[in-house]
């Protein structure tokens, strides 16, 4: 097992990382939580038919009585209308100021989850169990809660930081390949931006990495978390170093709005990678064989290398839209090197339309 430390002052906690721990959850709740009898757990009834049993198995031999609260599977239930019936039945359990809100599952309900926690009764503590690979290297670090309104993603939201995150990498092994790939480009993305011995090893391993080997497998969900964690400690609230977090999210995002978010997260991002690491070779910052190694590993990871078949027109509007595109300028993280990248705010985004229009990078 990892320890990562995520360092914010008085709200700083640790995610334990490693094999076989959503068991042994209790123990370390009851070490942060020494008096609380009650707990109330969000999950979805798949992750809860999985590995319900022995999260609450563990909860209950350390004198936590833990009530269930279901959410239906599918981000369109990350909403406020899911949060008013979770907020309803934290009523009808009881539920007090100090009961502890546990979160198992992925980024849908870790935000969600994450943002009933922050709001009901002006906060509850909150402990996360991330389960998909994405969710342990990413939305679980860094105390972003969030639901959707409307067609916006993201957009009612309260930072709220857990007392503790477990991220049990034996809970991977269930997942499908498709979701895999979809936090592998997270991964891929914190060796660009911070790190290129990660990078390394990432391209030495991927295959194994994809076949959920241990210990390799834990080391490279630590090794991204502490990324994040560094990350975070610096600018808890996303006012400038946070911003190279969002490293192929200027496209990516826009790939994904314009696909009414039917691309996966992970796949627009390697999208947006690619693209962002192509401005940056036009513009000579950037040497074309390490856009080359980019583009590898990430077609080893499962995850593609150009656009995919989306209405361009939507993906430039949802860009200018939504990215503040000022005289003629838009701002992208480029990458000057494999593990450095840096704001760029005066991009040409006739530049970006041609780079993302070409299908030669
Ligand atoms: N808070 C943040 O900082 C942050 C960062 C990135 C993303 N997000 C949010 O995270 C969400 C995406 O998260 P995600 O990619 O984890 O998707 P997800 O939560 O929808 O999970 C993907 C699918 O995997 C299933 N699943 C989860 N764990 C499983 C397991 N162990 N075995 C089998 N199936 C399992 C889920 O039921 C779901 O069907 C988005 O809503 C996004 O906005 C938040
Ligand atoms: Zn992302």
């Amino acid at each position: 097992m990892r320890t990562i430390r995520v360092k914010l002052g008085k709200r700083s906690y640790e995610a334990r990382i490693g094999h076989d721990l959503l068991g042994q959850a209790g123990k370390w709740l009851r070490l942060i939580m020494p008096s609380g009898e009650k707990a109330a757990l969000i999950t979805n009834p798949d992750i809860d038919r999985l590995y319900g049993a022995l999260l609450k198995q563990g909860l209950e031999k350390e004198g936590f009585r833990t009530a269930t609260l279901l959410v239906p599977e599918g981000e369109e239930h990350k909403s406020l209308d899911t949060a008013a019936k979770l907020y309803a039945g934290l009523q009808a359990v009881h539920a007090e100021r100090t009961t502890p809100i546990l979160a198992m599952g992925g980024g849908v309900i870790g935000d969600l989850a994450g943002f009933v926690a922050a709001t009901y009764m002006r906060g509850l503590p909150l402990a996360l169990l991330p389960t998909t690979l994405l969710a342990q290297v990413d939305s679980s670090l860094g105390g972003k809660t969030a639901v959707d309104h409307g067609p916006v993603k993201n957009n009612i939201g309260v930072f709220h930081q857990p007392l503790l995150v477990i991220a049990d990498t034996f809970t991977l092994r269930s997942l499908p390949q498709a979701e895999v790939s979809n936090g592998l480009a997270e991964v891929i993305k914190y060796g660009m931006i911070r790190d290129s011995a990660f990078f390394n090893m990432l391209e030495k391993n991927m295959q194994k990495i994809r076949a959920f080997e241990d210990p390799l497998l834990e080391e490279v969900v630590a090794r991204s978390a502490a990324i994040k964690a560094g990350i975070v400690a610096k600018d808890e609230r996303d006012t400038g170093l946070r911003n190279i977090l969002n490293f192929g999210h200027t496209i990516g995002h826009a790939v994904e709005a314009a696909s009414d978010f039917k691309i996966r997260h992970g796949q627009a991002v390697a999208t947006g990678m690619v693209k962002a690491s192509a401005i940056a070779c036009r513009m000579g910052i950037f040497p074309r064989p390490r856009l080359l190694r980019l583009k590898n590993l990430l077609l080893e990871a499962g995850l593609p290398v150009t656009m995919p078949r989306v209405d361009m027109a939507r993906v430039i509007a949802a860009m200018e839209h939504d990215k503040k595109v000022q005289n003629g300028k838009i701002r992208f993280i480029l990458p000057r090197s494999i593990g450095k990248v840096f704001i760029a705010d005066d991009v040409s985004f006739a530049l970006a339309v041609e780079v993302m229009e070409s299908s030669d990078d």
